[in-house]
């Protein structure tokens, strides 16, 4: 058995205050979760602490920091380190988001440092890959997406790829209320189960949770996740509200 986990990405959204109350909403109606059926959510650096010591006591609810360093310590300005973050409760990091690639050009390497950083400080990373609309409509997303695993992931060994999760965004899906088909999700999602495979074998590319983010919401999250391949979601706008983060929970739980 898999595990399946439902993540929320709060990106740049929510004061302190909104955060804690969205927090206090999501742990009121939380369902029973499990060692293989987690949630993680990932508000900004500024919530961290906050939502950590809000979350203490749901062992199956993990918080997790959307960016870290590509340094251990030192004078980078504006930075926060994976040592840091450990320290504030921190148990996942997310890599590789498409808009850290775009707005912020983070490449292949920096976010191959990041994964270090990460693994070295004994937390989970959710990595996302995922193509543009020009790639998908070209008809290339399956090589697009094997590349950015290639470039990355197949650097870790089979030990560190433990504590990795995939998270398949296609930037088409993302905020565009344009969702991947169930289809097009499965498709995807088991291209990348046996790009993992090639290189790490098959136990570790069934082991790896293989999670769906774009426009993932309360209406299409069951059908999502009834594929095969698809074990659960990044959920960004979706999210920000406790009563469709739960039912996209439930629909993971019902999976
Ligand atoms: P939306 O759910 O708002 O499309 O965002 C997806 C995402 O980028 C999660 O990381």
């Amino acid at each position: 058995m898999r595990k399946k986990i439902v993540a929320a990405n709060w990106k740049m959204n929510l004061s302190l205050e909104e955060g804690k109350s969205l927090v206090e909403a999501i742990v009121a109606g939380l369902p029973e979760l499990n060692e293989m059926r987690q949630v993680v959510i990932a508000p900004s650096f500024v919530h961290l602490t906050q939502t950590a010591s809000q979350l203490d006591e749901y062992d199956h609810v993990q918080v997790a920091a959307q960016n870290c360093a590509t340094e251990s310590s030192g004078a980078y300005t504006g930075e926060v380190s994976a040592a840091m973050l450990q320290s504030a409760g921190v148990h996942t990091v997310i890599i590789g988001h498409s808009e850290r690639r775009e707005y912020f050009h983070e490449a292949d390497d920096q976010l191959l440092k990041k994964i270090h950083q990460a693994l070295n400080n004994n937390m989970q990373v959710i990595f996302c890959c995922g193509e543009p609309l020009p790639v998908r409509d070209a008809g290339k997303e399956n090589e697009y997406v094997a590349g950015q695993i290639e470039a990355t992931l197949f650097q870790l060994t089979d030990d560190q790829m433990k504590h990795i999760v995939v998270a398949y965004e296609p930037i088409w899906a993302i905020g565009t209320g344009r969702t991947a088909s169930a289809q097009q999700a499965q498709a995807m999602h088991a291209h990348i189960r046996s790009v993992l495979e090639r290189k790490f074998g098959a136990d570790t590319a069934q082991r790896t949770p293989i999670l769906y983010g774009g426009s993932c919401n309360a209406q299409n999250a069951v059908e999502l996740f009834a594929c095969g391949d698809v074990d659960g979601g990044l959920i960004g706008g979706a999210s920000l509200k406790a009563d469709a983060f739960l039912t996209i929970i439930n629909a993971m739980l019902q999976s």
